[in-house]
């Protein structure tokens, strides 16, 4: 281990006269210079594109266009084509992708005169387009990822007509065909082959949740922007940095140091030389914290920087949710030239810091019991903390119409839901800005990715500029939201460079290639801009034996270099879709954080019926095998998609036939979506026993920090990994996520084979807990267990350490208890507090009950729960009672028509015992009346015939 940055955390380190007096005298004699600063607006010609009367022009159809937008929209919404994700329109609607379409408008009011000067600015182009402005070549693009500009000032002064603006999308389907056919690759062997041949969105050429549908146009907002003498610059990108004094990449910072707030702004046009920058900082009532000239002030042909101190004291630390608060703060830089501010740029702002810990296990730390190897957790203002998420999808195949609306209502969900982190995947696309600002004041962190996955990606001169161009865009844009977590280089890039073509010894051009461009160069452009992110290669990553700042790959990755067996390094991706070993403990995987893990579930009835006409709604009709893309990957080589498909589906009817009651309703409707059901609660009982298992990791010798479910939404309906349907309805699994994700939590592990039974309590708080575990042993009946040779009922109290998990009982259901039926036997267990804290507030209580049961539901002695449900008055609080024997898998159903949430579902109810729960409604297109059809189910219906 050589970390070489250790000995700058020791340089002391002063700021001359910095002091908080000091800093407000300043604010004080500057005062009317800065109010005359504040109010002089500064004037720029900006025609946004957006407001434009566009033309969409393709193969035999004109219609009227938008910006931001894409093809499919624009001809869905003129009615030229249907919807492009219902039924099989996706390869109906192939010709769609196939074409060019050119998206024209006249730009009206721009100045033609010989003192301003124009720029062309797209944030962001869909992705091959050949550009025009009055019938002249102005560029072309190849990239969705990054800002275009063209300084277009000589083709607008000569032009005699009113300016046109045309853009021609070509086909990235076939564009990429050509470059694969054409580069020494090997040729290709299927339409959607070679995605890591272009900067575009990698989920448009397929993946197995989502279609292969490729879309094209002007996806972000696009402006005109005229400069003259008033107004010489426009600032395009800002990056600020802010970390505290002497903080490196990936290490965790001096929490005492003050914070440093650095700027540098990318500008087009001509800055004037001698031009400064000053910062104007206020909090979230409007106050003004803070107005400085930035220090250090360096000036190039296209960029501005300068940097300040800021005393810790003037400013609250921003928390990610169920850690503390979310304070933001509203900075405003202007570049000042002379007495006049020439631009400004606004961007909200947050104070923290956050560090992907990597660095060995201490001695310290292996006293505790942890194993020795490296750490894979995240520190939020030097706090360890669980990471609880999942993994977040593209929320659409069509970018352009993902809304405030629908972000906000999903980002609800992940903090009802109890979730903290999000893991952006690659590769879809880079989030907008408006996504990481919902997030910063939601408190989520966002684990967030460059595009590149899961392929060997081209490292030519040509192909590094665009990843270079790209990544540094992206890093310098984002790089101020407090969300910002991390950025990785891409999806599990090192597992599969390490499966298939790594050789140590011989380290060939495809290695070479990996280490180019996501050790040195994405590296470079995160650690280049910022001190305040930690980085690594890849979503699956060994960890480094040395960091080194001053090296061109500053991370000498471990790769398979590990010291001993028992050495723990990584963090973990596995899937198992061998549903019989679904509850075998002994499957899961062992690491320091589980990055990605899951199994795939059917959409409810009521998402088929909006996606599929109704003769097809059955497990195996032609439209449900047409949406479900598992496997693309791994399945047998030679087989047709559909039979892969085939093959998919039938490990989600194996598992409910392994573990459940089999649906066998009259009713072929019913049947199917008494089916669908039955998926989700598999899913969800799987996914329960990982996440219980990676929380208790956290006491173990792996000191597993983190939890992040493979996927967290859904872009279309089709069976997948999702705990949230594509209208936004709750999966069971995430309500079931949403309980397992508690601070405090009680977990019954269990071995089928030798009948070891524990259970264990996990605390994610930052002090200890204690509080009681009430083990309550009953039948199905939900009468108590009687008999000397039966487990007895108890109450058993517990303290559980901070971030830790601790064994409260443990006994072996095959030799200590003769008598015992254990297709007739369940175990309860109630946790609760003495009162005392959560990490957010210390008045909330904790409380968890859980439910065990040693047979499979398919096995066990169910009864007829004879739940009732009834309403309220006002028609959004229900009250469900079981009055015959244990409830298992309590299920609220609403009907379609109104968007939201139950405060609970999925629960277990014992004979007697009521719950009420609430419906929060986000949208309702009834007028009330959805209420009127909500349904409550449990496992047992699947019993019944009608
Ligand atoms: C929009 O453009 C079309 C085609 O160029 C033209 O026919 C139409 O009159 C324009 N509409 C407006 C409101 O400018
Ligand atoms: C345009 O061409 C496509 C592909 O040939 C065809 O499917 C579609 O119906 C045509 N549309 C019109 C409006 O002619
Ligand atoms: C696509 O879906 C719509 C329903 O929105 C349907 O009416 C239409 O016929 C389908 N086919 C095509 C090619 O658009
Ligand atoms: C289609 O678009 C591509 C990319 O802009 C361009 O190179 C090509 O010439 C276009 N083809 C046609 C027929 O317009
Ligand atoms: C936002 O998008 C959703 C679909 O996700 C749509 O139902 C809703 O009408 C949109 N809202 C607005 C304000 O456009």
């Amino acid at each position: 281990m050589d970390i070489k940055y250790l000995t700058r955390k020791n340089e002391r380190w002063h700021l001359d006269g910095f002091n908080l007096r000091d800093q407000l005298e300043a604010s004080m004699k500057t005062l009317l210079y800065i109010l005359f600063l504040a109010g002089a607006a500064v004037s720029q010609n900006i025609i946004d594109l957006g407001n434009k009367n566009w033309t969409l022009a393709g193969l035999n159809i004109t219609v009227p266009g938008s910006v931001p937008s894409q093809a499919h929209l624009d001809l869905f919404a003129a009615g030229a084509i249907g919807d492009p994700l219902y039924g099989e329109n996706d390869t109906e609607l192939l010709w769609v992708q196939r074409s060019n379409w050119t998206y024209s408008a006249v730009i009206f009011n721009m100045s033609q005169t010989e003192d301003f000067s124009t720029w062309l600015i797209f944030d962001g182009l869909d992705t091959f387009a050949s550009i025009e402005l009055c019938n002249q070549f102005v560029g072309n693009t190849d990239n969705q990822f990054r800002q275009w500009y063209f300084d277009v000032t000589d083709i607008v002064r000569s032009c005699k007509e009113e300016p046109k603006l045309s853009l021609n999308f070509g086909s990235a389907t076939k564009i990429v065909k050509e470059i694969a056919e054409n580069g020494d690759h090997g040729a290709p062997t299927e339409e959607f082959c070679c995605k890591e041949y272009m900067r575009k969105e990698q989920s448009d050429f397929g993946w197995d949740w989502a279609p292969k549908i490729s879309p094209a146009g002007i996806w972000q907002p696009s402006r005109v922007v005229q400069l003259n003498d008033a107004s010489p610059v426009y600032v395009r990108n800002a990056l600020i940095d802010i970390f505290r004094k002497g903080q490196m990449n990936n290490i965790p910072p001096d929490q005492s140091q003050p914070w440093v707030f650095n700027v540098s702004l990318d500008y087009l046009g001509i800055l004037p030389r001698d031009s400064s920058l000053r910062v104007f900082l206020k909090d979230a009532s409007g106050k003004l914290i803070l107005d400085q000239p930035l220090g250090d002030i360096h000036q190039s042909t296209r960029t501005i920087e300068g940097s300040i101190a800021i005393d810790p004291r003037l400013v609250d630390l921003w928390w990610p949710t169920g850690l503390g608060s979310q304070p933001l703060y509203d900075a405003t830089i202007k570049i000042i030239h002379g007495e006049k501010a020439i631009s400004e740029v606004h961007r909200r702002v947050g104070f923290r810091t956050v560090v992907l810990n990597l660095l060995p296990v201490t001695e310290e730390q292996q006293a505790r019991g942890i194993a020795p190897g490296s750490n894979f957790h995240f520190e939020v203002n030097g706090h360890e903390f669980y990471a609880k998420g999942s993994n977040l999808v593209p929320p659409d195949v069509f970018w352009p119409r993902v809304n405030e609306t629908k972000i906000r209502n999903l980002f609800e969900a992940v903090v009802v839901g109890n979730q903290n982190m999000l893991r952006v995947w690659s590769s879809g696309a880079y989030l907008p800005s408006w996504i990481y600002d919902i997030a910063d004041e939601m408190g989520i962190f966002l684990w967030s990715e460059f595009e590149f996955s899961d392929a060997e990606y081209p490292a030519n001169a040509s192909y590094l500029a665009q990843y270079q161009e790209e990544a540094t865009y992206q890093v310098r844009r984002v790089n101020h939201h407090p969300s910002l977590a991390l950025w990785v280089g891409g999806n599990e890039l090192e597992q599969i460079m390490l499966s298939y073509f790594f050789d140590p010894d011989n380290p060939g051009t495809l290695l070479r290639e990996y280490e180019h461009i996501f050790l040195e160069l994405l590296i470079g452009a995160v650690y280049s801009n910022t001190k305040s992110i930690s980085y690594i290669p890849s979503s699956t990553y060994n960890g480094f034996l040395s960091l080194n700042f001053s090296s061109t790959m500053p991370q000498i990755p471990r790769y398979h270099n590990t010291s001993g067996p028992d050495y723990i390094y990584a963090d973990t991706d596995t899937y198992n879709y061998d549903a019989s070993q679904a509850f075998n403990l002994s499957s899961y995987p062992v690491g320091r954080f589980a990055t990605e893990f899951g199994f795939i579930s059917m959409p409810s009835l009521h998402s088929w019926k909006q996606a599929i006409p109704d003769d097809q709604l059955s497990m195996f009709s032609d439209m449900v095998i047409h949406h479900n893309r598992h496997y693309p990957f791994g399945g047998p080589v030679n087989a047709t998609d559909r039979e892969l498909s085939v093959i998919g589906l039938q490990e989600m009817t194996a598992a409910v036939q392994d573990w459940y009651p089999i649906p066998n309703m009259q009713d072929s409707v019913a049947n199917f979506s008494a089916w669908c059901w039955t998926t989700q609660v598999f899913q969800a009982d799987y996914y329960t026993s990982e996440l219980a298992f990676f929380r208790r990791g956290a006491g173990m010798p792996q000191h597993n920090l983190g939890s992040l479910y493979w996927q967290l939404e859904d872009l279309w309906a089709a069976p997948t990994w999702s705990s949230i349907e594509p209208d936004g309805r709750w999966k069971v699994l995430f309500y079931r996520a949403k309980d397992i994700f508690q601070p405090v939590i009680g977990h019954s592990f269990y071995n089928s084979t030798t009948g070891d039974l524990e259970v264990w309590v996990m605390s994610d708080l930052w002090s200890p807990f204690s509080g009681t575990a009430k083990l309550s042993w009953m039948d199905w009946n939900g009468k108590p267990l009687s008999g000397s040779r039966k487990p007895v009922s108890k109450t058993i109290p517990f303290t559980v350490g901070a971030i830790n998990s601790t064994l409260v009982f443990k006994t072996n259901l095959r030799h200590d208890y003769l008598d015992l039926d254990l297709s007739n036997t369940l175990l309860r267990v109630n946790i609760s507090d003495d009162g005392v804290t959560s990490n957010e507030s210390p008045k909330k209580t904790n409380a968890h009950t859980s439910f065990f049961h040693p047979e499979s539901l398919a096995k066990a002695k169910i009864e007829d729960p004879e739940l009732q449900v009834s309403r309220s008055a006002e028609g959004h609080n229900f009250r469900v009672e079981a009055n015959g024997g244990v409830a298992a898998w309590v299920w609220l159903d609403h009907p379609l028509g109104v968007q939201g949430y139950f405060s609970d579902n999925g629960f277990w109810l014992t004979p007697g015992e009521s719950k009420n729960v609430q419906f929060t409604v986000k949208m309702d297109w009834t007028n009330g009346e959805w209420a009127g059809g909500v349904l409550v189910r449990s496992i047992w219906n699947n019993t019944l015939t009608n």
